[in-house]
């Protein structure tokens, strides 16, 4: 597929997604959403893809947040349907996703480019990364989900410290905060997000998804996670891979899991 404003390719069962407006600091239009919404999409059906890696281009930004040009004279009506639009076809998408999400966050992830790193399945940041929630800055609120992910992963004072204050952490205080798994040098992020790809792409695909969807279930209001691990984990009994890794762990060799 052609994408005007971000890259995708396929190397090795990972699909590296790359936000390319770099003279932009790679912030989200409408245009860019959509683009991004197609490149997941197709990558969760691509049978060999494993592995979803996305990143920012350039040295500079991850993403810089929502384009703030193409919603300073919106009404509320406007504002409200921009929210609840961007939500449904990328923020609350990619959270869903069965094919593992890993943002590499490689220099500002601000406003929707945070919210778009938190609703991946987890972050790894260069030690340049800058990430924050200035939207109060600008007379609005968070509204890709940073109002609800930011409290989960860093936990609700320290959210509502961010999101209050407008102002950025970096990388060395988002890995205290949780909100980042690992910080390394700017030239290490992708070999090490590819590391991670490879380590998760020897295990069961299958269980995987089970796995993200119990995980995702906590918190889902109105449903009750652990009857939906036990759901999945029943669901597991019935693959390929769960015969294939438990035969063999018995025959003691390594499992070469179909991902059905
Ligand atoms: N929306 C639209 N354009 C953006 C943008 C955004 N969120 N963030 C950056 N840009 C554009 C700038 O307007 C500038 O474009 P120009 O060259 O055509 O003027 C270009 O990207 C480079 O940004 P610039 O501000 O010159 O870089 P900087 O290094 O001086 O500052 C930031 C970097 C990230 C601190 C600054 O760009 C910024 O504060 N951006 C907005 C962050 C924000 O509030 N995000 C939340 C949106 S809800």
């Amino acid at each position: 597929m052609n994408y005007e404003n971000i890259l995708s390719k396929t190397t090795n069962g990972i699909t590296t997604i790359t936000i390319n407006r770099p003279k932009k600091l790679n912030a989200l239009n409408k245009a860019t959403i959509q683009e991004l919404h197609d490149a997941f999409e197709a990558a969760d059906n691509d049978e060999h893809t494993k592995v979803i890696i996305i990143t920012g281009s350039g040295e500079k930004a991850f993403v810089a947040g929502a384009d703030i040009s193409e919603f300073a004279d919106f009404s509320v009506e406007e504002g409200g349907k921009l929210a609840a639009q961007g939500q449904q076809l990328l923020f609350n998408f990619v959270e869903n996703l069965s094919t593992p999400v890993i943002a590499a966050v490689n220099g500002f992830a601000l406003g929707g480019g945070l919210e778009l790193a938190m609703a991946c399945h987890f972050r790894v940041a260069s030690n340049n990364a800058k990430m924050g929630l200035p939207e109060t800055s600008l007379g609005v609120i968070p509204g890709y989900g940073g109002t609800q992910r930011l409290p989960q992963l860093v936990g609700k004072g320290r959210a509502m410290e961010m999101v209050m204050t407008a102002g950025m952490i970096d990388a060395d205080q988002a890995l205290t905060y949780g909100l980042v798994n690992h910080v390394v040098e700017q030239d290490e992020l992708i070999p090490l997000a590819e590391k991670i790809a490879s380590k998760i792409m020897r295990n069961s695909s299958v269980a995987i998804a089970e796995a993200i969807k119990a995980i995702n279930a906590n918190y889902e209001d109105g449903v009750n996670g652990y009857d939906v691990e036990i759901e999945g984990f029943g669901n597991c009994f019935g693959t390929e891979d769960f015969v294939e890794g438990t035969t063999a762990f018995l025959e003691k060799r390594k499992a070469e899991f179909p991902g059905k």
